[in-house]
């Protein structure tokens, strides 16, 4: 009696229908492949269709926890998020079960860099502040109107000198910034090759005319600028936040504006997501923001769908991950 095999291919589950093709078009090979026709799918809809796939591919900030891999059952082999932060994850828990699990940085370090830099320049030179004076017919043209602050002979501290970090040190170079520092975890052969210098977070709050937060939300970023913190900084200190929001204690963050304990924020996280449009930081002529959008180019997005793909077609082959966690 001859046994006939059937070759079955993996099933993978992609939770949004704005997925960019890159991503899908790979999977498409070798898998198959059910998109969920939701934009931001509600987290009942990515459990109706969640049981029996080998494959996660999280589209948007999905939470991943013990229920959600209950619910996946034990065929899920990877979790693979299209995210460089991975807060939305409880990686243990999926690591222990055997279950890999990837992400997406380094594709979108560029990209981020660039909205960094940008926060930096608007808030420092009053952008929101003058286009709203602007809009309500209040124009001034005296010479010491609307003045700001140069980054040509600033100090410029960066919190976290990972991919996105890096990125934002050198786009800054042309800028003849005076200093660089970064704080973190230890000193990096990066920072020796791009002229940072290591130093602790009082250093930095207390040296550094900009402030840069590139850091992921972990139980240690948590909350790390607070009331404390913002008393240590320079008045004319202008703070931007390109990592996640909650490392920001958001109230102290109104109370240091509103106070002028610094100059300015920009901002492209912030806790909560979104924020409420009524929120009185949305009213503070010192406050930058824009929503989320790091990230948000079409050359970046096509990578980093490419790349959570390829991280799943990667654990589906038993092979190391492009970019594990
Ligand atoms: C990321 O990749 O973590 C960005 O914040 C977009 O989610």
């Amino acid at each position: 009696m001859s046994v006939v095999e059937v070759m079955t291919k993996p099933k993978v589950l992609v939770t949004s229908c704005e997925t960019p093709k890159t991503g899908i078009d790979l999977l498409k090979v070798t898998c198959d492949v059910t998109i969920l026709p939701y934009v931001e799918p509600t987290i009942e809809q990515v459990y109706a269709a969640l049981p029996g796939h080998d494959a996660v591919f999280l589209s948007g900030h999905v939470t991943v926890n013990s229920k959600f891999l209950d619910i996946a059952g034990p065929n899920l082999k990877v979790v693979s998020t299209m995210s460089a932060g991975y807060d939305h994850l409880d990686v243990p828990e999926i690591k222990r079960r055997g279950i890999k699990v990837g992400h997406t940085p380094q594709v979108l370090s560029a990209a981020v860099a660039e909205i960094a830099v940008m926060l930096m320049l608007n808030a420092a030179r009053r952008a929101h502040e003058g286009r709203t004076l602007l809009e309500e017919g209040k124009m001034e043209r005296g010479p010491q109107w609307l003045l700001g602050h140069d980054l040509r002979g600033s100090t410029v501290g960066i919190v976290g000198l990972g991919g996105i970090g890096q990125e934002v040190v050198k786009r800054l170079i042309g800028f003849s910034v005076r200093k660089f520092l970064y704080t973190g975890h230890n000193r990096k052969k990066a920072g020796d090759e791009l002229g940072a210098e290591f130093v602790s977070l009082d250093d930095i709050l207390e040296l550094s005319d900009f402030i840069v937060l590139a850091v992921p939300l972990t139980l240690e970023t948590r909350a790390l600028f607070n009331d404390a913190v913002f008393n240590k900084m320079k008045k004319t200190a202008v703070l931007v936040n390109v990592g996640r929001g909650a490392v920001v204690q958001t109230s102290s963050l109104l109370k240091a504006l509103k106070e002028k304990k610094i100059f300015a924020a920009g901002v492209d996280v912030i806790d909560p997501e979104p924020l409420p449009s009524d929120h009185e930081l949305l009213k503070l002529p010192n406050f930058e923001i824009v929503p989320h959008l790091g990230s948000a180019t079409i050359k970046t997005r096509n990578e980093m769908s490419a790349v959570a793909a390829q991280n799943i077609l990667d654990a589906l082959e038993n092979q190391p991950l492009a970019y594990p966690l």
